[in-house]
């Protein structure tokens, strides 16, 4: 298949481009568009052959339900069968934005979407070339994150191409995604509602809102096999690139100290070495390729690079990534979630 690509500056966006990229979502077709948060991979999420195709693309397993997006809170209504007054309370605060509600789902809603469950997952993003499509294009949109499964989401159009090309109809190139890390998945299917992923909106902006909200345990914690996870993506290894991945928390000094000494012996046993850094870190290590991910005391800019950063080291042909621990503050929690699951749970603690 051939892939085109569409150039749209999303302060401006050209109606023309966006008419023609909703001219093929309404005829069944892929479009990768960018969000706030990662780029997604756009289907009609009525038409059940353009969800199977997305699907198919992506390479993603079929008990991986899909976030169905919209671009207006009236649209909400003939998706799902009931809504509760904490849902409205959160759709009012946060859409749009990096929020997916899970509720009940209506019958109009193909069962390939959810993956079978008697649930949907719904969001309004907030960039504009992500709300202006799925406007024109007059249809609900489901999107999953516009990579290969289990690689890194996309956070730049290149990363979308790298993964997609020949397997979409479209890809929209409209520059980085500021957020960096997909959105915040809450269910509202029950009491009190449960965090199923961490993003931009955090946990404690959500018990601001509704009182208590639970924290899945694979939000923070690795998932066993044999427990059935309540958010079916969570138990896919997620983010990974093809380096092994490791974390290392502890006091800066001591975590300096000790990534240096593991580098060292990889380095030894002639493996070819990453470190994810921080900007007050960076110059202290040594390895083949070395990155800043942002300031540790400005968690929002490590949610924007991280994603980028583990690709670049993929592209660098890295065999082992060593990468200092991030504070759970704020969007921390968003990080170090994606962080632990792209390390399959290899944690170390420096000085022990
Ligand atoms: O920021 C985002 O949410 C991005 C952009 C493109 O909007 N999309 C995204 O989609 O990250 P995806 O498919 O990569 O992740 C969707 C997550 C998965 O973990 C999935 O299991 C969960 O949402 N999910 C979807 N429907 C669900 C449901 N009915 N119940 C529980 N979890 C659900
Ligand atoms: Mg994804």
């Amino acid at each position: 298949m051939e892939t085109k690509i569409l150039e749209i500056n999303p302060i401006d966006p050209d109606m023309d481009k966006i008419e023609y990229a909703a001219s093929i979502l309404r005829r069944g077709g892929l479009v990768a568009f960018p969000t706030e948060t990662v780029y997604g991979l756009g289907a009609d999420a009525l038409n059940e052959r353009a969800v199977e195709n997305t699907f198919k693309a992506k390479g993603r397993p079929a008990d991986n339900p899909l976030i169905v997006h919209i671009w207006d809170i009236s649209e909400v209504d003939r998706l799902v069968s009931f809504i509760s007054e904490d849902a409205t309370k959160l759709m009012r605060a946060f859409w749009p934005g990096p929020l997916t509600l899970v509720m009940k789902k209506s019958s109009i809603v193909p069962d390939i979407i959810t993956g079978g469950l008697d649930t949907v997952a719904i969001r309004i993003p907030c960039h504009p070339i992500a709300r202006q499509l799925i406007k024109a294009s007059g249809v609900p949109i489901s999107a999953p994150s516009a990579n290969i499964s289990g690689k890194p989401s996309p956070t730049l159009a290149r990363h979308v191409i790298a993964d997609l090309l020949g397997k979409v109809d479209v890809i929209i190139d409209g520059g980085a995604c500021k957020i960096g890390v997909e959105s915040t998945v809450i269910d509202m299917t029950v009491e009190p509602p449960v965090l199923l992923r961490p993003g931009d909106i955090t946990h404690i902006q959500l018990e601001k809102i509704l009182g208590h909200v639970k924290i899945d345990a694979g939000v923070v914690g690795k998932i066993e096999n044999d427990i059935k996870p309540r958010s079916p993506g969570m138990k896919y290894t997620h983010y990974s690139p093809k380096a092994e991945v490791m974390v290392v928390e502890g006091e800066k000094g001591k975590v300096v100290e000790f990534i240096n000494s593991k580098a060292n012996e990889s380095k030894c046993r002639g493996l070819l070495v990453g470190i994810l850094a921080l900007d007050n870190t960076k110059g202290e290590y040594e390895a083949d390729k070395v990155l800043s991910v942002g300031d540790a005391d400005k968690p929002e800019t490590i949610a924007a690079t991280l994603f980028a950063a583990l690709r670049e080291m993929d592209e660098a042909g890295v065999d082992i990534i060593f990468t200092q621990s991030i504070d759970e503050g704020g969007v921390g929690m968003a990080i170090r979630n994606r962080l632990f699951k792209a390390a399959g749970y290899n944690i170390f603690k420096a000085g022990e």
